[in-house]
């Protein structure tokens, strides 16, 4: 056993699907080459970001504390030292808890010798998500595009299916502005969905369909139809009340600047767009490089 184990989290996009995946629909979502890279040691159970200036301990009363000590757990509260470099913004829609959480397990179990399966590692990541995230309210796709990479497939309580990419996606992802936490909005669309069921049952029946659709344009690298569907989508978020005024200026300026489709990712409430750009990135990021904090022509499918 080595003095030293490291471990890495895919962050991820999610190309169709988010919210209504949380109720049970069908949910398209890919990994980024970035993530979150974490180093472990033995000695005092600690985990640090040095890039946010904080650390956590278990017994601690922040949800930073709180989740490293639900990692712990499944290795009897081992004395691990663990240090996490975030390669893209947390609180973005970007999976970034559950990339460091991936990271972390995938640290751990590699310093102290153990070799889970991707539903295993899943499973233990899923504890801290319950912290960060609230117990029973995330999907779980965060998690698995964490741990497998590539895009998937997702729907709730399934294991997740690998969908085949002929190449990468090209996209431009930017943080436009700070969001509500996930928790918040997955709230925010559980009361939506008390005050007008029909109406968020339809919407959810929507983008169910959109994700049906985008998986068969993925396989067969349609990305103008699949920039359609992306369009479709952000419009039935913003009909959800998770979009804002500041993600669809960003969809709109990234069409204008020749994207195939744009959308908020992840939770909305702010956060990140995505917007699918092959031969256009360029154009496309620097029409967002204004309104975003943190723009970036990627790829989508890594890993
Ligand atoms: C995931 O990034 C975004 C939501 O769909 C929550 C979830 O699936 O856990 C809103």
């Amino acid at each position: 056993m080595s003095g030293r184990a490291s471990g890495f989290g895919h962050a991820k996009v999610i190309l169709l699907g988010e919210h209504a995946v949380v109720h049970g629909h069908p949910a398209l979502a890919g990994a980024l080459e970035m993530g979150y890279r974490a180093t472990a040691r033995r000695g005092r159970a600690r985990l640090e970001v040095p890039a946010w200036g904080v650390a956590a301990h278990p017994g601690g009363s922040t949800d930073l504390d709180r989740a490293f000590e639900a990692l712990l757990a499944p290795v009897d509260g081992a004395a691990v030292h663990v240090t996490v470099e975030p390669g893209v913004p947390s609180r973005a829609g970007l999976g970034s808890s559950a990339a460091m959480s991936v990271a972390v397990v995938r640290a751990i179990a590699s310093l102290l010798g153990l070799e889970p399966g991707p539903a295993e590692i899943e499973a233990w990541a899923g504890r801290a998500e319950e912290v960060f995230h609230g117990a029973g309210k995330a999907s779980g796709v965060d998690a698995a595009v964490a741990c497998r990479g590539g895009v998937l497939r997702f729907v709730r309580g399934e294991p997740p299916g690998a969908v085949a990419l002929d190449a990468p996606l090209p996209v431009v992802i930017a943080h436009v502005e700070p969001r509500a936490t996930t928790a918040a909005m997955i709230s925010r669309v559980a009361a939506a969905m008390d005050e007008r069921p029909a109406r968020v049952r339809d919407l959810f029946g929507r983008i169910g369909q959109l994700v049906g659709q985008a998986v068969l344009r993925v396989g067969c690298g349609d990305h103008a139809g699949l920039g359609e569907l992306m369009n479709d989508s952000q419009r039935i978020l913003a009909d959800l009340g998770v979009s804002s005024a500041a993600l669809d200026r960003a969809c709109g300026l990234s069409l204008e600047a020749g994207a195939l489709g744009a959308k908020l990712t992840g939770a909305g409430g702010g956060g990140c767009v995505i917007a699918l750009a092959p031969g256009r990135q360029e154009q496309v990021a620097r029409a967002l490089e204004p309104l975003g904090t943190w723009v970036r022509a990627t790829s989508v499918g890594s890993g």
